[in-house]
């Protein structure tokens, strides 16, 4: 299998076909699904009747069903499963959280394969519900029969939306950050998960998210991709440049980076605090952004990675507009190899970091390229504004805004991550 699958226009290779454009974890295939919702009462339980002021949820879309579609293929669950910095991370903070899960009742939002409610059960859950709308769903019940917790882990085969639960639920987990954090809108179920189910001072896992930015520099890439064409077997093909421009970097690129290609410290894009974010915030995103270059590069665009928190507690309050920081994921190599300051982490949590510096996860980073490289001398100010927009079309997907303003120069460039 290939251990670079979420690319978006065509730099890498991909062992799968996507059914959209490219977009790593969406896969082929769209099934409609007749499927009532579960609903399951625990023995012994009294019935807790939905709350009047719920809210209807969001219908699932045909969009939604090709997304829980590209969920049934196997390929998909072995590379996040095989993603030891994700899966060991996510162990580590459900044994780290043990006193908290021991004998309570725990909800997995997207459960898969079943690996993290499996996780909960070994750390002690009275019972968990493990929650998939996709077919996987059927095949994480066989896994929970073969490991003798049928008793303990009731999988939910329906959308955290429809699934009815008539219990309150002391913990929350769920692996839902796509690629630039917030593609797959699945942040969105969780929501509806603690709204509808969470106890008041329940736990949730993660706790916060932070997506970041930073400009890049990355001339391999560029001349692999583009000055490739200027001599191809002693032939100019500089015929095809534009065109060459134009399927490498029209949308974003998922692709792997490291902290050489950094140019200063990154921008706080958006942190969302598990605990408060409501859905409304994640429908549009907007930041401005100033970097100041550490040295002179050719800056060929912008680079954006994530990393969740696995606090115990709530956190602060919810803010959109951090200011640039020199709060890297943890160590950002300075563009001489020199080691900038360490991530500040107060709170002594376990974090999942996607940034380049950091050993290398399924996400990879994103980045959003320039057409053509922009010299840029050391101290340079780099600044314009960023707004990410779910998809009206399809809420899965996110629509890019990036203004640039450097030296003189500034253009919009709008792209799609799909
Ligand atoms: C990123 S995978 C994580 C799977 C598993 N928890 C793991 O860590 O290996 C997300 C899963 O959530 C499911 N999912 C996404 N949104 C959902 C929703 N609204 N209701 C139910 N399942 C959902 C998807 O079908 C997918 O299997």
């Amino acid at each position: 299998m290939s251990s670079d699958p979420g690319h978006t226009n065509g730099y890498h290779n991909d062992d799968y076909q996507l059914q959209q454009s490219g977009g790593g974890r969406l896969r082929r295939g769209v099934r409609r699904r007749s499927r009532e919702p579960h609903r399951y009462v625990p023995h012994g339980l009294p019935r807790v009747p939905q709350k009047p002021e719920e809210t209807k949820p969001a219908p699932c879309t045909d969009f939604d069903m090709a997304y829980f579609q590209s969920y049934a293929h196997v390929g998909i669950h072995e590379e996040m499963i095989k993603d030891r910095v994700r899966t060991e991370t996510y162990k580590a903070a459900i044994m780290h959280h043990r006193s908290a899960i021991e004998d309570k009742v725990v909800v997995d939002v997207g459960c898969g394969s079943g690996i993290l409610s499996i996780f909960c059960a070994q750390a002690g859950a009275k019972r968990v519900y493990a929650v998939d709308a996709s077919d996987i769903a059927v095949q994480a019940k066989e896994v929970v029969k073969a490991n003798n917790l049928s008793d303990k882990i009731i999988v939910l085969h329906g959308r955290v939306e429809d699934v009815q639960i008539d219990e309150k639920v002391d913990v929350i987990i769920s692996e839902w950050m796509g690629y630039m954090l917030f593609y797959e809108s699945m942040l969105g179920s969780v929501i509806t998960a603690r709204d509808r189910w969470l106890k008041r001072g329940g736990l949730i896992l993660p706790s916060n998210a932070t997506l970041y930015m930073a400009p890049v520099t990355h001339p391999d890439r560029y001349s692999e991709s583009i000055d490739f064409w200027r001599d191809v077997y002693g032939i100019d093909m500089s015929a095809m440049l534009q065109l060459a421009k134009q399927c490498a970097f029209e949308e974003p690129s998922v692709e792997t980076i490291t902290g050489e290609n950094i140019l200063t410290w990154p921008h706080v894009v958006k942190h969302v605090d598990c605990y408060t974010v409501q859905l409304h915030e994640l429908e549009s995103i907007t930041t401005t952004y100033k970097f100041k270059s550490m040295t002179a590069a050719p800056l060929h665009g912008f680079a954006f990675w994530f990393d969740v928190e696995f606090n115990g507690h709530v956190l602060s309050s919810t803010n959109s507009d951090l200011p640039t920081v020199p709060l890297g994921s943890s160590n950002i190599p300075s563009v001489d190899g020199g080691q900038r300051k360490k991530r500040t982490n107060p709170n002594e949590a376990l974090v999942l970091s996607t940034a380049p510096e950091d050993p290398p996860t399924h996400w990879q980073q994103t980045l959003i390229y320039f057409y053509d490289p922009i010299e840029v001398v050391q101290d340079q100010v780099i600044e314009g504004s960023l707004k990410l927009d779910q998809s009206k079309e399809n809420r899965r997907f996110m629509n890019i805004r990036l203004e640039y303003a450097s030296g003189g120069r500034s253009f919009v460039k709008e792209s799609v991550l799909r």
